[in-house]
C-alpha cells in the first residue's frame, strides 16, 4: 500500500525531475531525481542488479523530512531511476526515514533496514530525536513497512547507549543464512560507538555487543558504519561528526575513518591494527559498500560534506551527488580505492605522452576536457629536486581547479578556490602522500561537477565537488623547477 506521502513524492519527482536537462547533471555520477540528496543507502545486489537508495528530499535542495530515493544499475555508471522507495509516513518515522541498508531475502524479496526518526518534546520545551531501527520489505520498487516496526528500540541498547543518536543500520547476510547489522550509537562519554545485532529472519533482532568506540579520539557520533572482511583483514568504516584535526590525516568536522584490524567473530572482538582517512578531499562522507558476485568489495560515498553544503549553486534543481563507485582492497596495511573497472569500457580517444619535460606552464595537444580519466606521473627531470608541480584543470581565463605537489614536504594540495563557488567555505585540502622511487602518480577522474584524484594506484583518494562552467575545459601543467611527466588521458563517453 502506498501512502499519501509517498504518492506525493513520486508524483513530484516524476513531474519535475525531467525538467533538469541531462547536461546540467554529471555524466556518470549519480544525482537525485530532483531536490536534495545525502547518504547512499541500501547499496546492494538484488535479483542480479545493483540497487542504490539515497537520503532524499525531493521538494527542495535543502535537507528536510527524509525520504529514500531509488535507482539501480548494472555497471555502476548508468543509473536507472526508480520511484522513491520510502516516505516518512508512520508515527515512528514521521520526522524522517534516515539512512540504512538492504539485503535480498531467500524468498526473493528485498529487505530494507532504516532508522525511523520521531521527535519528542522534552519537559523543558526542547525537541529531541527518538531514533529506532525499522524494516520494510518489497519487490525492488514498492515496499511495505513491517507491521511490528520499530524492530530495534532503546530497549535493545547496551547500558548507557543513547536513544537519541542510534542510527544508520548496515545489514548483511551471513554464510549460515542469519543476518547481522552494525549501527551507530553514542556512549555515555558522548562519543561514538558501533553496535552489532543479529537476527535469524531479518525482523527480530538482538544485541551481540559493541564492535568499537571512539572514546572521543576520532570524533563524536559515529554515523553510517560498515563492517566487512577484505583481503584477510576486517574493515570498519565510520563517518564521525565533530572530529578534531589530527595532522593532515583528519580534518576538523565531519570525516571518514577506516579502521583496519582483525575480527574474532565468536567473541565479537575487533582488534584495530591501523586507522586512516577514507578520503582526503573536501567532499566525501557516509560511504557504504557491497560485495559483487565476482568477489569485489565496492564502496560509494556522498561526494559532499555537511560542512560545505553552503556552497550550493543558486539556480540548481538538484544538490548532492555520489562519488564514483570504488573497488576496495588492502595493500601494505592500507585501504586502496580504485574507480570501478567498468569505467574502462567508456574510455575513448586515448592520448599518451611519455617523458615530457616541463619547466614552465605547459599544455599538451589532446589533453583537455571535463569528462576525462587522466593519469599523470611526475618525477624529477635531473638530479635537482623540483620545488612544485601543478596540474591545472577545468580551466579558462576565469576558472581553474589545481592539484599541487611539493616534493620537499610530500604535501599534495587540492584547490578549488576558483571552481565556480562564491561561497565562503573550505576550498582547499592538503594531504601527505608517499612518492615511490621519487615518482608520484595521480589518476584524475573529472565529471561535469567533480574531481576525484587517486594517488599512487589508489593509495589515497581526494574528492571535491566543483561548479565550474563547462566551457572551462583546459588542462595545463606547471612547475617550479623541472620535471618529467607521463600522461595518459581518455575521454569518458557515457551513452
Ligand atoms: C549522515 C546522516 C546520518 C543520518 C542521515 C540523515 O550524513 O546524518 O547519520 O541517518 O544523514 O539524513
Amino acid at each position: 500500500m502506498i501512502s499519501d506521502e509517498l504518492r506525493k513524492a513520486r508524483e513530484f519527482e516524476a513531474h519535475y525531475g525531467p525538467f533538469i536537462p541531462d547536461d546540467q547533471r554529471p555524466a556518470f555520477h549519480l544525482t537525485p531525481t530532483i531536490g536534495w540528496m545525502n547518504d547512499p543507502n541500501g547499496f546492494s545486489l538484488y535479483q542480479g542488479e545493483y540497487h542504490l537508495f539515497y537520503q532524499y528530499h525531493p521538494y527542495s535542495t535543502e535537507w528536510n523530512s527524509m525520504h529514500w530515493g531509488h535507482v539501480k544499475t548494472r555497471d555502476f555508471l548508468h543509473w536507472e531511476r526508480l520511484p522513491a522507495a520510502l516516505a516518512p509516513d508512520m508515527e515512528y518515522d514521521k520526522n524522517g526515514c534516515f539512512s540504512g541498508s538492504a539485503v535480498e531475502l531467500p524468498d526473493g524479496r528485498q529487505l530494507l533496514v532504516y532508522t525511523g526518526v520521531r521527535q519528542i518534546r522534552e519537559e523543558n520545551g526542547e525537541l529531541r530525536d527518538c531514533q529506532t531501527q525499522c524494516v520494510a520489505i518489497g519487490d525492488g520498487v514498492d515496499y511495505d513497512k513491517w507491521p511490528a516496526n520499530p524492530v530495534l528500540t532503546a530497549k535493545e541498547l547496551p547500558a548507557g547507549g543513547s536513544p537519541v543518536d542510534f542510527r544508520d543500520p548496515k545489514v548483511w547476510r551471513e554464510p549460515d543464512g542469519t543476518y547481522r547489522l552494525v549501527v551507530g550509537n553514542r556512549t555515555p562519554d558522548g562519543s561514538g560507538a558501533v553496535l552489532l545485532y543479529e537476527s535469524a529472519n531479518g525482523t527480530d533482532w538482538s544485541l551481540v555487543g559493541t564492535i568499537d568506540a571512539s572514546h572521543s579520539q576520532y570524533g563524536l557520533m559515529w554515523e553510517c558504519p560498515d563492517f566487512f572482511p577484505l583481503d584477510g583483514k576486517q574493515v570498519l568504516l565510520v563517518s564521525p561528526q565533530d572530529m578534531s584535526p589530527i595532522g593532515l590525516e583528519f580534518h576538523a568536522g565531519n570525516g571518514t575513518v577506516c579502521l583496519i584490524g582483525s575480527y574474532d567473530r565468536e567473541h565479537n572482538r575487533f582488534e584495530r591494527e591501523a586507522v586512516q582517512a577514507v578520503d582526503y578531499g573536501i567532499d566525501f562522507y557516509a560511504p557504504q559498500t557491497l560485495s559483487t558476485p565476482d568477489g569485489r568489495r565496492i564502496m560509494i560515498g556522498w561526494m559532499q560534506n555537511w560542512n560545505t553544503i553552503g556552497g550550493k549553486p543558486r539556480a540548481c534543481r538538484w544538490f548532492g551527488q555520489m562519488s564514483i563507485p570504488r573497488e576496495l582492497s588492502i595493500r601494505d596495511g592500507r585501504l586502496i580505492q580504485t574507480p570501478v573497472r567498468e569505467l574502462e569500457k567508456y574510455r575513448q580517444n586515448k592520448v599518451t605522452y611519455w617523458n615530457v619535460l616541463v619547466s614552465s606552464e605547459t599544455t599538451l595537444r589532446g589533453i583537455r576536457g571535463r569528462m576525462i580519466d587522466m593519469t599523470v606521473t611526475v618525477r624529477p627531470a635531473g638530479k635537482e629536486l623540483y620545488r612544485s608541480f601543478t596540474v591545472n584543470m577545468a580551466k579558462n581565463g576565469e576558472y581553474v581547479t589545481t592539484i599541487r605537489y611539493k616534493p620537499d614536504t610530500n604535501i599534495l594540495k587540492l584547490d578549488r578556490t576558483r571552481s565556480g563557488s562564491n561561497a565562503d567555505i573550505v576550498h582547499t585540502r592538503s594531504l601527505l602522500v608517499r612518492p615511490r622511487d621519487g615518482e608520484l602518480k595521480l589518476r584524475i577522474i573529472l565529471d561535469r561537477f567533480s574531481v576525484e584524484v587517486f594517488v599512487n594506484d589508489g593509495e589515497q583518494a581526494v574528492s571535491a565537488a566543483i561548479y565550474t562552467r563547462q566551457e572551462a575545459s583546459a588542462v595545463s601543467f606547471g612547475t617550479a623547477g623541472s620535471v618529467l611527466i607521463d600522461v595518459e588521458k581518455y575521454d569518458i563517453v557515457i551513452d
